[in-house]
């Protein structure tokens, strides 16, 4: 992580910033309301909103540093809120969510957070979004406990020798706790560098000027 005024940039952001645009891009309609988890130093919130100047982004994360860069991120930025503070291994997290809520977006943060986060995540999914509307999860993934390559691997190796309670996540993992919470699997988006988007929608009756 670097620094240059108040706004932290992470190289992975950077990265991966244009290829995740490009998916939101493709499901972009006006006036959708983004709420990001986790979004660190606020950089994908920033690229986000300019580029999409008629979608509100609201970004979050637990780290007061992390919310610092965030505003200062938010800078000249109409349509980028100033972050909340929310933890998904809270009890009731999402209840500071004042806003209505169409997309949640959360990028690379499962791997690096305990397991329970995995179910935290999706609770709060399941308060937040309506029936039609969809979480997008962007990371490294396993399937059916398989590693898609060798680099993964080693990434899940490195993670879980920094932090016993950190590792790579499992679609089945993810899709049974949607399951729980009303959140349904649907599908996933390849990504560069062997990441995914897995998209889970909110269960009930669809409506069509709300699905993306
Ligand atoms: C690897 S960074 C990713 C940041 C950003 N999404 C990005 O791609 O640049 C992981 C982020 O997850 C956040 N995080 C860790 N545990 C969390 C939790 N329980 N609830 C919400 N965010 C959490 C961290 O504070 C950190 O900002």
């Amino acid at each position: 992580m670097t620094e240059s005024d108040e706004r932290l940039h992470a190289p992975a952001a950077a990265r991966n910033g244009e290829a995740i645009l490009q998916v939101l891009k493709a499901m972009h309609q006006p006036g959708l309301r983004y709420l990001e988890i986790a979004s660190g130093p606020g950089q994908h919130a920033a690229l986000f909103a300019e580029a999409m100047p008629d979608i509100f982004w609201q970004p979050s994360d637990p780290d007061p540093r992390m919310r610092a860069s965030q505003l200062a991120w938010a800078r000249g930025l109409d349509n980028m809120s100033a972050p909340l503070e929310l933890d998904v291994l809270k009890p009731q997290w999402w209840e500071p969510v004042e806003n209505r809520v169409d997309v949640m977006l959360c990028v690379n943060m499962i791997h690096c957070a305990p397991k329970e986060a995995i179910e935290g995540l999706l609770a709060g999914a399941g308060r937040l979004l309506e029936p039609g509307s969809a979480l997008l999860l962007y990371g490294p993934f396993t399937f059916n406990g398989m590693h898609s390559v060798d680099s993964n691997k080693n990434f899940d190796r490195m993670l879980r020798q920094q932090n016993a309670e950190w590792g790579v996540r499992d679609l089945n993992d993810i899709a049974d706790a949607g399951q729980k919470h009303g959140m349904v699997y649907e599908r996933y988006v390849e990504m560069p560098s062997n990441n995914h988007i897995l998209v889970l929608r909110r269960q009930g009756a669809l409506q069509e000027d709300t699905l993306i």
